[in-house]
């Protein structure tokens, strides 16, 4: 596996960050997982936007244009063998004495990439659907950075799997939903898709902005809002969202069927059309 490390592309064994990094001694950095379907990057202007965002949410100046940052990855994803891949980009705020403060004068960043073969998700999975937790959202109020402090996250999502679950839904203070520990998550209710808003609490999601648009242009019926927890634990259908997982449907929650246990007819409906929308990204060149 080839990667790209400040500047150099080169076997993944031997790419090495000091160990005074401040993404290894503070999680002090930002993150993107971007898909990349028959070597064509996947809504690459929405990934390099939330990117920019992510970079100014933590006061780190963006260490290259999009052209550049579109250059390293078109290489680095010619260096690698498959046709699908999933990008992981990494930019730290650098190597520094420790010390909490920012380094002064600034330090360069820390920007590593690597790519990974995106394997869709099995068909079975798509039959069965996969169980889900609820848990209360106890993350800082920045979730809308993409921060690689997950710590959090992980635990959230190690809930899930202690349970034999895939993933966790989040809910704050004991009243609404925002996501899941590494996924968006919709609930459809009566023939209607219900998405949380965009918010601070929550990871602008690329694929739930895909969705969206994927509901708007087939007239499928849908609202953006806030969407109480009794309204997950009475959903019709649940659906996570993501780049690696893409649209999958959510059929036990706490051990419990969501509508009659099976995924539903929204499910079907959008992963359809998701698959038709990736195969129009797949003709790009
Ligand atoms: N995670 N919310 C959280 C907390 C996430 O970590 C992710 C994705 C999403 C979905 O965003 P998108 O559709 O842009 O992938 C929502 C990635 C896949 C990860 O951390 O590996």
């Amino acid at each position: 596996m080839t990667i790209y490390l400040n500047g150099e592309y080169m076997p993944i064994e031997e790419a090495k960050i000091p160990v005074l990094d401040r993404g290894f001694i503070f999680g002090d950095g930002v993150y993107e997982v971007i898909p990349v379907y028959s070597r064509n990057v996947f809504r690459l202007e929405s990934h390099l936007r939330r990117l920019r965002h992510s970079l100014d949410g933590i006061r780190l100046i963006n260490p290259h244009s999009d052209a550049e940052w579109t250059d390293i990855i078109s290489e680095l994803v010619k260096r690698n063998e498959t046709q699908d891949q999933y990008l992981y980009l990494h930019i730290t705020r650098g190597v520094a004495k420790r010390d909490h403060a920012f380094p002064s004068p600034p330090v360069k960043p820390t920007v590593f990439m690597m790519s990974n073969p995106l394997l869709a998700p099995p068909a079975d999975l798509l039959k069965s659907g996969v169980g889900a937790v609820s848990a209360e959202d106890n993350r800082w109020l920045r979730c809308d950075i993409k921060a690689i402090a997950l710590l959090p996250n992980v635990l959230l999502r190690q809930l899930a799997i202690d349970a034999g679950c895939a993933e966790t839904i989040l809910i704050r203070e004991n009243e609404f939903m925002t996501e899941g520990a590494a996924s968006n998550i919709f609930v459809v209710k009566n023939g209607k898709l219900l998405a949380p808003p965009k918010d601070n609490l929550m990871l602008p999601g690329i694929t739930y902005d895909v969705v969206l648009e994927i509901a708007a242009a087939n007239q499928i019926p849908h609202e953006v809002r806030r969407i109480a927890a009794t309204e997950v634990f009475s959903a019709d259908e649940l659906l996570l969202t993501s780049s690696t997982k893409e649209v999958l449907p959510i059929t036990t929650l706490d051990g419990k069927p969501v509508g009659n246990g099976k995924p539903g007819a929204m499910f079907t409906r959008l992963h359809n059309l998701y698959q038709e929308f990736k195969l129009t990204v797949m003709r790009a060149t």
